[in-house]
Formats: structure tokens, sequence, C-alpha cells
């Protein structure tokens, strides 16, 4: 078993005598939230630890294909249902050289990544993250551009090596190169996390403001139609949040279409050792609050500069991250560069599925502002897919409710959630929602609904009002929970946590019923 963050037993927190609960959802066709965009169901690979190397990238592994892509891993990452993919950083991309992994592969020069304390052998780059994407499925590359130790002239050579057709010097290059069609990648990230301290090339607001709106003024000279995200706070918590979005909004705000937000959650350690599953639970509650302020940051800014012009959000970076716990302790000591290592690594607890499922029902509550998100990482890194080098790849919890979400709302229209819903105390949040539920109804006439039960003790029955009229002929409810919440998947047990169908559902005069245990997570499907 690699060194990773298995989860003790005996975190659970507290215990209590579990009761009955009821929640109500009215699903209602007057009021539409907005579609369902596809772009929400992103994800992330980036050059760090083994999310290419070894995850999607390993020539010699059995199922590698002439190009060393893992097919075991295309196959899940088909299942996921992921659709645009972040690439290539992240941290890692204030620091990369794109042409560096560009050319024959026996000219690519190796780097120290700074981001990462590792060695990049630059045999994975452009080529091949777009080979590999018509490969998994024909996803939507979401390119970021390297803000941190480089400038406007590297991104306009990188724009015009991935798009500019032929005639030119980079885009003859590229032709050189094997890729005689053009990339067209639409979705380019102005950097990543320029405001966090640890970013290489870190800057003011002020200072980033002015760059990134001179290189979305720049590259809109080769392509105006581009859809530019601008970099936001790394987390609602950083102290420069909400100043870092006006200022630079007010820089760029007529010049890109998004602006991102990061968020990553666990449960916090108390002073007596024991995790704060019941705040970690509510995560949601916070994710929620980020959009809703990042949301008025741009309404003031828009209404500020008297602008017709509108901005969304990218959530281009969230997931539960145990950040600062041993997997992701970065490499240390000046001759230990270690290519691929093994780096945050978590392994993912039905708890954590909880999460994902409830963070994942807040994106999509709020499809009004939050046009695009990616699930930060696709493998092996902070992942819903894990793989063993020349091993096994498998599902992490996590995995689920993300699959089975996309697969279920792609393509419909999120409804403004009317719930009733039981509350609950956290020590972070004060009192909350214990149940939170969002419901898409599908181009084909159907209703999905997905569903946390977010307390830790009780047992909640959850009632779903139908639209009047609405006579369902078929009801699927598949929950993903376990009586010991802190149950995972791992390479020796890997189908030890699944969904299951929750036999519990019921019809009666127009609303449909299921029973939700405990942390739990719920889909369901009525057509
Ligand atoms: O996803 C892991 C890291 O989290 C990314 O590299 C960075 O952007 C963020 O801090």
């Amino acid at each position: 078993e690699p060194s990773c963050r298995v989860p003790q037993k005996g975190q659970r927190g507290h215990m209590t005598q579990q009761t009955e609960t009821h929640a109500k959802l009215v699903v209602d066709d007057e009021f539409k939230v907005g579609p369902v965009h596809d772009r929400v169901f992103g994800s992330f690979v980036e050059h760090l630890g083994r999310c290419v190397y070894t995850g999607i990238y390993e020539p010699g592994h059995p199922t590698a294909d002439e190009e060393g892509f893992r097919q075991d891993v295309i196959d899940l990452v088909k299942e996921l249902g992921a659709t645009t993919i972040r690439y290539p950083g992240g941290n890692f991309v204030s620091g990369y050289n794109w042409e560096d992994g560009v050319g024959p592969k026996q000219d690519r020069p190796r780097r120290l990544d700074l981001a990462w304390h590792s060695t990049e052998t630059n045999q994975f780059g452009l080529h091949e993250m777009a080979s590999w994407l018509r490969k998994a499925g024909g996803n939507e590359l979401m390119e970021a551009v390297n803000l941190g130790t480089r400038g406007l002239a590297e991104a306009l050579d990188l724009l015009e090596y991935a798009n500019v057709p032929e005639g030119t010097a980079r885009s003859e290059e590229r032709i050189r190169n094997g890729a005689e069609d053009p990339f067209d990648i639409r979705m380019w990230c102005l950097g990543n996390e320029m405001d966090g301290p640890w970013q290489t090339g870190h800057k003011s607001a002020e200072d980033y403001g002015k760059l990134a709106a001179s290189v979305a003024a720049g590259m809109r000279m080769i392509d105006p139609d581009l859809e530019l995200v601008v970099c936001g706070s790394s987390s609602h918590t950083m102290d420069t949040f909400g100043k870092w979005e006006e200022t630079v909004l007010e820089h760029t705000f007529d010049k890109v279409n998004f602006g991102s937000a990061h968020a990553y959650y666990f449960p916090q350690i108390m002073p007596d050792g024991s995790r704060d599953m019941a705040s970690f639970l509510a995560s949601g509650v916070d994710m929620d609050g980020f959009i809703k302020d990042v949301g008025a940051a741009i309404d003031a800014t828009r209404s500020r500069l008297k602008s017709d012009h509108n901005v969304y959000i990218s959530f281009d970076e969230w997931n539960v991250w145990y950040m600062g716990e041993e997997p992701s302790k970065n490499p240390e000591g000046i001759g230990n560069w270690p290519v691929a290592p093994r780096l945050l690594e978590d392994i993912y607890s039905v708890a954590d599925a909880v999460v994902v499922g409830d963070l994942l029902i807040t994106l999509l509550q709020n499809a009004d502002r939050v046009h695009a998100a990616s699930l930060a990482q696709l493998v092996n890194v902070i992942a819903p897919i894990m793989t063993e080098p020349n091993g096994p790849a498998w599902r992490q919890t996590t995995f689920y409710p993300f699959s089975l979400t996309a697969a279920w709302a792609k393509g419909g229209s999120v409804l403004e959630p009317k719930i009733e819903s039981p509350q609950y105390h956290t020590d972070r949040y004060g009192d909350v929602a214990s149940t939170n539920a969002v419901a898409v109804r599908g181009a084909d006439g159907s209703v999905a609904v997905f569903v946390t039960n977010r307390s830790l003790d009780d047992e909640c029955t959850f009632d779903i009002k139908l639209p009047e009229g609405f006579t369902p002929h078929e009801i699927e409810a598949r929950t993903l929970h376990d009586d010991d919440i802190l149950a995972a998947n791992t390479l020796h047990d890997q189908h030890r946590v699944e969904p299951y169908t929750n036999d519990s559902a019921s019809m009666h005069s127009g609303t449909v019923s299921v029973t939700l245990p405990p942390v739990s997570w719920t889909a369901i499907q009525i057509r």
C-alpha cells in the first residue's frame, strides 16, 4: 500500500442517539436557475506528483497504447464523465516553459519544478495532452498560461503555436511537430492563483490586474472570441479576498469572461484530537457563500464601470484535500528533486465523497453564476481515479457522486432549490441545513434530484414534490453510504465502497419519498 492517508477509525467526531427527520424539495418548472453547463463537470491535470507520469501516461504499462496512454485510465475518465480538462497547472504552470514540452522527446529538457520540488522530464506536453483528450472522449482543453515567471510575449507565442492554422513561425513549428490542424483552444486561464504568496512570481492585485489586462488584450488581438479566465482568490479565507476581486476585475472586466475561484475542504482537527466532521459535512455552505461573494464583486464592478459585459465564475479548483498532511508534503533537500513522486495522494472516505457530492450540488444550484468548474484533480493527485505504476487503476469513493451527477444532469436545466430541511449545529458555520439538494429537469422530461444528508446521526425521510401533472413511470435511486463513514477504496480493496440501489424510493400522490441514511449522498432519477 502506498504511504498515503488512510482514514483512522474512531475519528467520527461525536455520536448521539439516531432519530428520524423529514425534509422536502419542491420541483417547480416555473423557476429555472439556468442550464446545466457541461463545463461544470470539468477536471484538472497538472504536472504534479503522478497525475501525468504513471497516471494518464505510462509507456510500458500493460494497457498503454503506442503513445504511452494508459487505456485503463482512459476508460475510467470516460466513465467519470469529465468534460473540460484544465492543464498544465496549477502552481506548476507559474514556472513552466511550454516550449520545453513540444518537439522530439529526446530533445526535451529536464527542468526543476519549483512548485512541487520535483524534476519535470517534459516527456508529456501540449501535443500529448491534445491527443490524449481526443482519445479520452473528445474533452475540451482549458489551457493555462504562465504569468508567474513569464508574461505577454510567451502567452502570445503559445496562442500562435496552438491556434493559428499555418503560415507563421510558431504555427509552422507546430505542424513540423506533427499537428497539421490547430488545437483551437477556446478557454485560457491567465495564470494560476496569483494572489497566493506560495505562487512562483506571486503578485499584488494591482500588478496582476494590469498584467492580466494586457495579456487578455494581446490574446484578443489574435482571436477576439477566446474565453479568458482571470485569477480570483485561491480561497474564500485569503486575507486579500474581496479586495483582490475588486482590483483585478476593475482592470480586466471587459476583457475577460470568467473570474476563477478555488476551494478545498477537509475536516479540521479539534483540540481534543478528533476531527470536526459536522462542519466538514457542511462545506457546501462555505462554497455557496464564496460564490455569492464573488458574484457580488462582479456585480459591483459591472455597475461601477457601467459595463453591459458579464463575467461568470470558473470554479476551476475544488475538492476535498487534506492539505498540509503527510501525502501533501513536498520533497525537500538540495539534491532531492524526484521525478513524479507520490504527492497529494489522499485516499477518500465515504464522508469525503458525501462532501464532494454536496459541493457539486452547490455548484449546480449556482448555475446562473458558475459556468465552468474543475474537480482538482483527475488522477492520483487528490483525485477520483487512482493508479499503481505497472498495476491497476481504480475508483475512489469520490468518483461516484461526480460520475452519477454528470450522467444524470448534463443537458438539463437547474431548478431553483426550494428545500425545507431540519438544521444541525456546526462549530464553523453555526446552524445549517442538514439536507442539501438540487433538481434538474432533463431535456427528455425526466427529473433528476441530487441530495445529501449531512447529519452524522439522523436518518431523513426526503420528499420530492413533483410538478403538477408529472406522472412518473420509473424511479431509480442510488445512494452512497456506509455504516463506517471512513470506509474507503484502496489498492487492496478497490470495491469496498460503491453506490447501491436505494429500495426505499416510493411514490404517493405526486410525491416521491426516499430514506436518506446519515452521512449519505443520493441521486434520484424520476422518468
Ligand atoms: O490542486 C493542487 C494545487 O492547489 C494547485 O496546483 C494549486 O493551484 C492549488 O493551490
